[in-house]
């Protein structure tokens, strides 16, 4: 007797997500909050507060296009220049933004590090900062980098003092000392997108951006949209990377 085995064709698997897709460093200058206020008669605090509100969209869309890296321009050390008002109105809304997102960070798999200078932050968000990073560490999703009181000139000018006392000579070990100088790590930037209309890099990330690809919006930061940077990763494949090389059909 014929034993009819059932034969279950194998499943296909659908490749997972995370496989086939990129897996991108997505850096960002939110630039525009104070415009976006003062457009609307509100008080500049206001646009940086709906920059947060941005910025918590964004984080949350970041996976779903590929994005595994996530640097966020939230303070420059240049902001210093701004009234003692605008920055304490920035450090609070941060230090708030810390305290009630660190729980969501965790359940979303996200991995929060803040890079740039700490020693001039408040005490209290100082160590807000040590225990969100701490919460999160685990987090395998994303890894966002929020810039607070950062300078890439300056990271690089530490990294460069901190590497005459080395002996080896490479620019990849000079990268892994930068990435200390960092502490939240530091990898190469595959796109840069800058909202608010303005198209420089205003001391951001300026080794890792050395082959980034730009994308610049007349959009302010807070008006920024999941579909936004949908569109942004998508112009950004469309692109041809040679890094330096010649494009694929003329070297053929
Ligand atoms: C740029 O707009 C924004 C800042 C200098 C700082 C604040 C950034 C955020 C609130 C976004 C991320 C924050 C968190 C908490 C994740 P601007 O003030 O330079 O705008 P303007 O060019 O129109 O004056």
């Amino acid at each position: 007797m014929l034993m009819h085995h059932l034969t279950v064709p194998p499943i296909p698997t659908a490749p997972p997500a995370i496989a086939q897709a990129p897996r991108l460093h997505v850096a960002i200058i939110s630039d525009g909050n104070g415009r976006w206020a003062t457009s609307r008669g509100l008080p500049r605090s206001a646009g940086h507060r709906a920059g947060a509100e941005a910025a918590r969209r964004v984080i949350e869309a970041a996976p779903r296009f590929g994005i595994r890296t996530l640097t966020l321009f939230a303070l420059s050390s240049a902001n210093w220049k701004r009234p003692a008002a605008e920055i304490q109105a920035i450090m609070r809304l941060l230090h708030e933004y810390l305290l009630t997102e660190t729980t969501q960070c965790i359940t979303e798999g996200v991995r929060l590090s803040i890079i740039g200078r700490r020693d001039r932050l408040p005490d209290t968000l100082r160590q807000t900062i040590v225990d969100s990073e701490a919460a999160t560490a685990k987090g395998a999703r994303l890894h966002l980098r929020l810039a607070v009181d950062y300078s890439a000139r300056e990271a690089i000018y530490h990294a460069a003092c901190r590497f005459y006392k080395v002996t080896e000579l490479s620019p990849e070990s000079f990268s892994n000392v930068l990435a200390e100088v960092h502490r939240g790590g530091s990898t190469e930037v595959d796109l840069l997108i800058r909202t608010g209309g303005e198209q420089r890099l205003s001391d951001f990330l300026l080794w890792e951006c050395a082959f980034a690809e730009f994308v610049f919006l007349q959009k302010r930061w807070p008006e920024f949209t999941a579909a936004d940077l949908d569109a942004a990763v998508k112009e950004f494949s469309r692109r041809e990377r040679t890094r330096g090389a010649l494009p694929d059909a003329i070297a053929e």
